[in-house]
């Protein structure tokens, strides 16, 4: 305001000297119009350098800058951020009159599948190739990925050594017969041609069936009699037909072994607490995070937040008391299935559990052993396990995990002839330990904490019974 005025005044002045005093002739028409295509050139001039292409220094591919330019750049970062004025966007790509746009891979906007509107998940996954360039799926991938390095640290601060088990193996360590059986196939090699006529016949390759593993569990004990904590991060298989939101054919699971485990299941249920709890924490503030709840329900986004910054304990009941709370609630509620003590809990049960009688994550413990696999550890009344469920709201079962069984005569008589599982036995006859572990599919883990319906979206390229386009 000081300086204009002075200028004005000036200006003013010279109108005075003016031979016809016309009042205000100079200032109105001569001077003020001068001094705004000044500004107005000013402005222009910086702009336009800002974006010459010829200054790109070729060696190092930064864009030499002097120090008007220098200077321009300083004056536009003390601005700070600036909003695009297009509306649902931060940022813009400006082109003016001296830059240059080559394009180097083209595409048709006609016949672009991904189009600039609302496209559905089912849409999306039959372009599978292509749905990354969406907003949402690219947050995703990039949260997960997020989420892989938090894990990471995590388990390296709590000791534990990060274990690549075999893929490839001879055993279904969860018993459910829902593995992939794997095959040679039986090629014409030019070398069988000039020794035999008739090929011999096709031989297993490993000398035994093998399978795609459905959990690195039982490798992972192996390693924890060595190096007492062990976890692994990888993808498992299970040739499961449920066409459901929460399984997959091929999944990736967070498994972990650890030797000496202490205050039994419910110490299996607050190392997990918390491995989700400080994991997450740090996960919500990213934008991609908030990306990935714009425009869907908040209170749902408020739930996991706000269970996973309460200090309090997660809810833990047994398996029997869900039972009996399930009963309880069927008076009103109508459920498929009704609720019975020995038969497994259904997504109904978990999801009735989880949302409406807790309202949060809750640890289901001590199931009936006859729903359990052999490796659970028997408890003393003779007819549950020391094992729990995880359950989380929209989900349902999230973890698994137990108490392993070290006593080399019980697990004998409940692995009855498993083949090929002798090795396992071994473990707890050289010098077993007590030792607990858990597995958590992290596809359910991604689709509670981002509000993603179904894990098919949790994943870069899904496959489920039926479907596998690349
Ligand atoms: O409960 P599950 O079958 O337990 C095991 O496999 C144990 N051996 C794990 C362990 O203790 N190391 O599977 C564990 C978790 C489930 O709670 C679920 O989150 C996930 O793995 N999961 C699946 N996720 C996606 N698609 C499927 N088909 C899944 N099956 C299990
Ligand atoms: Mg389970």
């Amino acid at each position: 305001a000081f300086i204009s005025t002075a200028i004005i005044t000036i200006f003013k002045g010279f109108d005075s000297f003016l031979p016809w005093k016309a009042d205000g002739f100079f200032t109105n028409y001569v001077a003020l119009p001068t001094f705004f295509f000044l500004w107005l050139g000013y402005k222009l001039y910086y702009r336009t350098k800002m974006l010459r292409p010829e200054e790109v220094d070729l060696t190092t591919g930064l864009r030499a800058i002097d120090e008007e330019e220098q200077r321009y750049l300083e004056q536009e970062a003390a601005k700070g951020p600036q909003t695009s004025p297009g509306s649902g966007q931060s940022h813009e790509l400006v082109v003016d009159q001296a830059g240059e746009i080559e394009v180097l891979g083209e595409c048709d906007p006609e016949t672009y599948p991904i189009q600039k509107k609302d496209l559905t998940p089912e849409y999306l996954r039959d372009h599978v190739h292509l749905r990354a360039r969406t907003t949402h799926i690219a947050s995703m991938l990039r949260i997960r990925d997020e989420l892989r390095r938090k894990v990471d640290s995590w388990f390296e601060s709590q000791a534990f050594c990060h274990i690549n088990t075999p893929i490839i193996t001879g055993n279904d360590a969860e018993g459910a017969g829902e593995t992939f059986r794997l095959e040679k196939i039986e090629g014409h090699h030019p070398a069988d041609a000039v020794h035999t006529s008739t090929p011999p016949p096709p031989a297993e390759f490993f000398a035994r069936p093998a399978y795609l593993t459905v959990s690195h569990q039982l490798h992972l004990e192996a390693l924890a009699t060595s190096l007492s904590r062990v976890y692994t991060l990888s993808p498992c298989f299970r040739a499961e037909r449920s066409q459901t939101s929460r399984h997959l054919a091929e999944f990736w699971m967070l498994e972990a072994e650890w030797a000496f485990p202490q205050n039994g299941v419910l110490g299996i249920c607050d190392l997990t607490e918390n491995l989700i709890k400080d994991t997450i924490r740090p996960v919500m503030d990213s934008d991609d995070f908030s990306a990935l709840w714009k425009g869907g329900n908040e209170s749902r986004r408020k739930a996991v937040q706000d269970a996973v910054t309460q200090t309090s304990p997660w809810a833990r009941i047994t398996y029997t008391e869900a039972i009996e709370e399930l009963q309880h609630a069927a008076d009103t509620v109508k459920f498929e299935f009704a609720p019975q003590w020995g038969h497994s809990l259904q997504s109904e049960h978990e999801k009735w559990l989880a949302e409406q009688y807790v309202g949060g994550p809750v640890f289901v413990t001590d199931y009936p052993s006859q729903l359990k696999p052999f490796y659970m550890r028997a408890n003393d009344d003779g007819r549950t396990v020391a094992c729990f469920d995880l359950l989380v709201p929209h989900v349902g079962e999230l973890i698994g995990g137990s108490v392993r069984e070290e006593r080399i005569e019980l697990l004998e008589g409940k692995m009855g002839d498993i083949q090929g599982s002798e090795w396992y036995l071994d473990l707890r006859k050289f010098g077993g330990a007590p030792h607990a572990g858990f597995g958590m599919g992290f596809e359910r883990l991604l689709s509670w904490i981002s509000g993603i319906d179904n894990i098919r979206e949790c994943i870069p390229m899904p496959r489920w019974s039926g479907r596998m386009l690349l």
